[in-house]
């Protein structure tokens, strides 16, 4: 099957500090990709060698098989935005995407048609014809989104699109991108985010330092390392009396327990990875120790610790 974004040993190097390093990076027809890693890691690097803004120092990408070194019209079907754009202040989104539309030479008809379109898929129609001065940052990057979107692309490849959002505005554009989804339209977004990779894509390529550490469909992956780093959970327990110094110190002891954490006199959060019988001995000692037991929750692995896991040097190479 046609690959929308197929990038081979992909290699940016400045002098001799190399910012990615021989990357391989594929992305299906119709796929919705995450590009994940911590600050400097390469995510714009890569975007920008993808989008064809800078050239690669080794390696190809080709945009639905088209190799864009040879053939740059392989970028027409690409709708891009890369880092902070500028943006005409003084402009409605109205004018900024007719504007943007002659620049594509569309028809007057097509921009008009068009700019309906992409307006009321970011949410912005009723917006059209206020200045983009007086809009919120979520409003400007949804508007910018528009514009990626006027001619119709068949890929989209945005670097951080909630990034300096508040919650609100990153749950907006999230809900925004997670309806493109359902379109016939291949995706591949930048974050640092393992949460939004979580909740929006199919599929994520994950790097550090420049280099690949995983990379493949986002919840086998979270299963496997999850697998791997031996089933950590969070196990809390509460209690109807106070959990006095000296049981948390046995707790503390047990098998599989690696931290605790209590949480007022009433609970306790327990960090353990262990066996089903490791777990009931905690239990047969909150009980031996005269305490009644109102809950127990069981937590899987915190996505977010499994990223800064994932991420932090060593061990993460799971492909
Ligand atoms: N033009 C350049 N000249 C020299 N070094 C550069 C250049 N552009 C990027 N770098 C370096 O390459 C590394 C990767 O940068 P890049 O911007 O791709 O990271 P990033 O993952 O997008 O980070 P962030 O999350 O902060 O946006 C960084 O260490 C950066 O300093
Ligand atoms: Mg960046």
């Amino acid at each position: 099957m046609e690959l929308a974004i197929e990038a081979e040993n992909l290699t940016k190097r400045y002098g001799d500090f190399v910012a990615v390093n021989d990357l391989e990076l594929n992305v299906k027809h119709g796929e919705f990709m995450g590009l994940l890693g911590p600050n400097g890691s390469g995510k714009s690097t890569t975007l920008k060698m993808i989008t064809g803004l800078i050239w690669p120092t080794s390696g190809t990408v080709r945009i639905f098989g088209t190799d864009v070194s040879q053939h740059r019209e392989a970028l027409s079907r690409v709708g891009c935005v890369i880092e902070t754009p500028e943006f005409y202040m003084s402009f409605t989104p109205s004018e900024a995407l007719q504007y943007v539309g002659r620049l594509y030479g569309l028809s007057e008809r097509e921009i008009a048609i068009r700019s309906r379109d992409v307006l009321e898929d970011v949410k912005m129609w009723e917006w059209r014809d206020k200045p983009i001065q007086k809009f919120s940052k979520g409003m400007r990057q949804r508007t910018v989104l528009a514009q990626a979107m006027l001619p119709n692309p068949d890929l989209l490849i945005l670097d951080e699109p909630t990034s300096g959002l508040d919650p609100r505005g990153m749950i907006e554009m999230r809900s925004v991108l997670s309806e493109l989804k359902k379109r016939d339209m291949s995706m591949l977004i930048s974050t640092h985010m393992l949460k939004e990779v979580s909740e929006m894509c199919d599929s994520v390529t994950m790097i550090r330092n420049g280099n690949l550490i995983a990379s493949g469909d986002v919840n086998e992956l979270i299963m496997r390392y999850a697998e791997q780093s031996k089933k950590r959970i969070e196990i809390s327990i509460r209690t109807m009396n106070p959990i006095a110094d000296s049981v948390l110190k046995d707790i503390s002891s047990c098998q599989g327990v690696y931290d605790i954490q209590p949480m007022g006199d009433y609970e306790v959060r327990i960090q353990f990875s262990g066996s089903l019988e490791d777990q009931s001995v905690i239990v047969d000692l909150i009980q031996a120790a005269g305490l009644k037991m109102v809950a127990m929750n069981e937590k899987g692995m915190d996505i977010e610790r499994l990223y800064m896991e994932l991420t932090k040097g060593g061990e993460a190479n799971i492909r």
